[in-house]
């Protein structure tokens, strides 16, 4: 075992994890540890963009930023978080244009901006060009520029190191322990404070937009401390996945004219949203796609619905919408060449040509570890921060998203709360002492990963996993009611029995056991599968992304609040409420 010192330990390399690496490496010394290589972290595949109010092709402002955040949460989110997101938003893509990252650029040279879902003017007027992009890979690009002024920097890097667990001394952080995937030898990384961003866990239902690393070991690390998490039961799902595949397909196609279209080739969304129609919230989009799929109106009857961005429709749209702008070939392919090229690889399609199949994919967990609007980890109903430990990025609640989140608000919500994370942990470790680490700081997580390695019951990985995302897919997906919900909780607690007494490892090695990682991953998904259908099943109300087929309406009476799921001495998970902070926009019907 070896054992490392830093003042700053960050768990994970993606937009949040550098950005606060970034900000902490200018006064401290700073540890990133990452299970990938830093620029495969998943903030690589945000796609149309990164919302600030530059008002550069139309008026905007950060208060109309603020105002569709708080209506596309269905008025969960905490509104003073929402205004230090939006107002920092500017501030922070100026940041990353001056470091150097290749927006696309407007005649005049500002930074391009697009239409996205929610995002309107003049409170809810009319769709308004807010999305600020690198053609149709703007969180790659974010991801590159970070990581070259982390390298600047002198952050040290610890690459295809898989954090295992936090090592708590007297109640607080005082580092992490990490496999080694090269040799299976474990680390200790000693420090004054950890930074959780780890990023989502998509990989617990069945069609995802993320990456097969998406398992959320930061969350259930935080869980398993007894500590809580906060609104897990809003996930949400983003409307256009690639068919069968679920690769993301960015709400950047619809910002650029594209429209859904069900099997009798009707542009339903006219229905379900008369007003701003392709562009209403995810949530909004989704169960239209549901609802038509479930009514028969799919693709010749089948689960899907087009995409159709080709110039002909597009045209006839923006005419008949009595816009002056066209596009042609040239234009969909320097704004989507990414999707472009997915098209074209996975499916053999050019959507120059032809629609585009899609379907709802599980995209985005909008609760996490709660924090507050610095990143730090605040751990009750009164939000008492827990000192020296710090979360940001997808795997943080700064409840900024409530029970839906808006288009492009993820990739503003690492750099905003990464970068006062990184400022708020290096104040921290400059006034904090480094506590002697207890004789054998890794025993525990040691024995965990042995038993498992030589784990010789009857169920491998994959079956389990596989189980978890069909029942949390069919039961705890866009559309929700008590039974089901119950009885996906039945399953996975089935699952975990399986998990803890009879799974099946094959590689028993320690160079490269990506048998053994699945397997502890599998562990992360178990966990939050399980809190996110208990945490579902108690809020007895439709809200955002939580739509209960048996309890239909927005209760603000009686869940006008945050969930905080803990895991309590005895294994049971509690559930309490927390109130949701209202500031300027009292909570009314939400209306696209
Ligand atoms: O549709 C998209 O490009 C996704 C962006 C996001 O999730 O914010």
């Amino acid at each position: 075992m070896q054992i490392h010192q830093f003042d700053a330990v960050i768990v994970g390399a993606g937009g949040a994890g550098l950005m606060a690496a970034l900000h902490a490496s200018s006064q401290v010394n700073v540890a990133v540890i990452s299970k990938l290589y830093p620029t495969r972290s998943h903030t690589g595949t945000a796609q149309g963009g990164i919302g600030a109010a530059l008002g550069n092709i139309e008026e905007d402002h950060w208060e109309w930023h603020a105002f569709d955040t708080v209506k596309g949460s269905d008025y969960l989110a905490d509104q003073d978080a929402v205004e230090v997101l939006c107002r920092e938003a500017i501030d922070v893509v100026f940041e990353l244009e001056h470091m150097g990252l290749p927006f696309d650029r407007i005649e005049n040279g500002t930074i391009s901006q697009r239409r996205f879902g929610g995002h309107t003017s003049n409170f809810g007027e009319k769709p308004v060009h807010r999305a600020c992009h690198a053609a149709d890979r703007t969180g790659h690009m974010i991801l590159q520029t970070l990581y070259q002024q982390c390298v600047k920097n002198n952050v040290r890097f610890f690459d295809e190191f898989h954090v295992i667990d936090l090592v708590m001394q007297a109640s607080k952080p005082a580092g992490v322990i990490a496999v080694e995937l090269a040799s299976g030898e474990l680390h200790v990384f000693h420090a004054r404070a950890v930074m959780i961003a780890t990023g989502g866990w998509g990989r617990v239902w069945q069609i995802s937009s993320n990456g097969y690393t998406a398992t959320g070991e930061g969350a259930s690390m935080v869980l398993r401390q007894g500590l809580p998490l906060e609104d897990l039961e809003f996930y949400q799902f983003h409307p256009t996945g690639l068919y069968k595949m679920g690769i993301l397909i960015t709400e950047g196609v619809r910002g650029e004219g594209g429209i859904l279209l069900n099997g009798r080739g009707e542009r339903f969304m006219e229905r379900y949203a008369p007003h701003i129609k392709d562009l209403a919230g995810r949530d909004v989009i989704s169960r239209a796609i549901y609802l038509e799929i479930r009514e028969g109106r799919g693709i010749d009857g089948r689960d899907y619905v087009y995409l159709d961005v080709t110039p002909e429709t597009v045209n006839k749209c923006l005419a008949t919408a009595g816009e002056p702008r066209r596009i042609d070939r040239h234009y969909v392919e320097s704004k989507l060449p990414d999707i472009l090229d997915f098209c074209r690889t996975y499916l053999g399609i050019d959507p120059v040509e032809a629609p585009i199949p899609v379907q709802p994919t599980a995209h985005y967990a909008m609760g996490g570890i709660p924090t507050n609007a610095n990143a730090e980890v605040v751990i009750d109903t009164g939000n008492s921060v827990l000192p020296g430990l710090y979360a940001a990025g997808e795997c943080a609640c700064a409840s900024v998203h409530g029970a839906n989140r808006l288009g492009t608000n993820s990739l503003v919500d690492l750099v905003v709360f990464g970068r006062r994370g990184g400022q708020a942990m290096a104040e921290y470790c400059m006034g904090a002492n480094i506590d002697a680490l207890s004789e054998d700081p890794a025993g525990a997580v040691q024995a965990r990963l042995d038993r498992l390695r030589h784990a010789n019951g009857k169920f491998r990985v994959a079956e389990l996993r596989g189980r978890m995302q069909q029942v949390m897919s069919e039961h705890v997906g866009v559309f929700r009611e008590a039974q089901g919900m119950q009885q996906a909780i039945d399953t996975i607690r089935e699952l975990k029995d399986h998990y803890q007494n009879d799974l099946l490892l094959e590689d028993r090695g320690y160079v490269f056991n990506s048998d053994l990682m699945e397997a502890w991953e599998l562990g992360s998904l178990l966990d939050l599968s399980e809190a996110t259908a208990v945490s579902a099943l108690a809020r007895r109300e439709s809200r955002g992304a939580h739509a209960r087929e048996d309890c239909p309406d927005r209760d603000d009476e009686k869940w006008l609040k945050h969930t905080l799921i803990r895991r309590a001495d005895a294994g049971e998970l509690k559930l309490d409420y927390k109130p949701v902070v209202i500031t300027d926009y009292q909570p009314k019907e939400r209306v696209y």
